[in-house]
């Protein structure tokens, strides 16, 4: 037990583990989540519904989105940017590990006649021939990788970015990195059976790496017949490592916003959103 518990409460070094998937795509969990992408009032896996409707509406605009327009769209989840979209004429790519997100967007657009092209595959291992004006990836996803995962997920974009096309993501500020606070808790069934619906003991860690600027919430899930540790980190930016990391990659970010709706960049925002090309 003793030994157990000094386990659980170790701190990892920064990115050493990589668990999206079990986060994303366990039978459980991926229920739980596409209820909070589907659930329009909150900012829980998906942004609600009135943000990414404006959010939607500036991308169109100020990407011309039309008839035509090639547009990425990584870590779609249940393609409710996919949607609004595809709406507008785009033709668009919609990339999730999540089955259950990717077979409720299939429905949905299907169900509204549109045609969309949806994969189930993990974007790390994304391979096409196909050039696209547009790559997004939104809602800070690109926070969960690790440099190394970045720097690739980087070079994909490069390759199946058009010359003049854009790549529109956004991420965690320094100023949220300042409001996260270090923890060690436990919880009979912690967040109310999200994690599972059989009885469990959940364990929550989160370590703030001061240097690195990365936060992980390290969560140890004991159920009865299986243990699993799931590891959820988050990288956070400043405008400087941001600009830094894309110039390194190929790519000259040419406007900051302070979210994917084209709010004007405060230095007070949480989170940046930026727009790139090829340098
Ligand atoms: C925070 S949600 C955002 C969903 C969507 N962009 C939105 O704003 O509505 C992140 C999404 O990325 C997906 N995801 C995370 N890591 C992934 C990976 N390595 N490959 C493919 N999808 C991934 C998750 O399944 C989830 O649907």
């Amino acid at each position: 037990m003793f030994k157990e518990l000094e386990e659980i409460n170790s701190r990892p070094a920064p990115f050493q583990f990589y668990t999206a998937e079990a986060l994303w795509n366990d039978k459980h969990t991926s229920e739980q989540m596409l209820a909070c992408h589907l659930n329009e009032s909150v900012d829980l896996s998906s942004r609600n519904k009135a943000f990414i409707d404006r959010s939607a509406d500036w991308i169109v605009s100020h990407f011309g989105v039309g008839a035509e327009t090639k547009i990425a769209d990584f870590g779609c989840g249940p393609g409710l940017y996919a949607i609004r979209l595809a709406k507008k004429g785009a033709d668009v790519t919609g990339t999730d590990f999540s089955e259950r997100s990717i077979q409720y967007a299939k429905e949905a657009a299907a169900q509204e006649g549109l045609k969309i092209n949806y994969l189930l595959q993990n974007y790390l291992e994304f391979e096409t021939e196909k050039k696209f004006d547009l790559i997004t990836m939104i809602m800070c996803d690109f926070c969960a990788l690790s440099p190394t995962q970045r720097k690739k997920m980087l070079n994909t974009f490069h390759r199946c970015l058009n010359a003049d096309g854009s790549v529109l993501l956004d991420v965690y500020s320094l100023n949220a990195f300042d409001q996260r606070e270090e923890l060690a808790t436990y919880e009979y069934r912690l967040l109310n059976g999200f994690w599972s619906s059989e009885n469990y003991y959940g364990f929550l860690n989160t370590f703030k790496y001061d240097e690195e600027k990365v936060i992980l919430d390290k969560y140890a899930i004991i159920e009865e017949a299986r243990t699993r540790t799931v590891y959820n980190w988050l990288q956070y930016f400043s405008q400087e490592s941001l600009m830094k990391e894309f110039e390194e990659n190929g790519f000259t970010i040419e406007e900051c916003y302070s979210d994917v709706a084209g709010t004007i960049f405060s230095p007070e925002s949480l989170e940046i959103a930026i727009v790139a090309k090829k340098s």
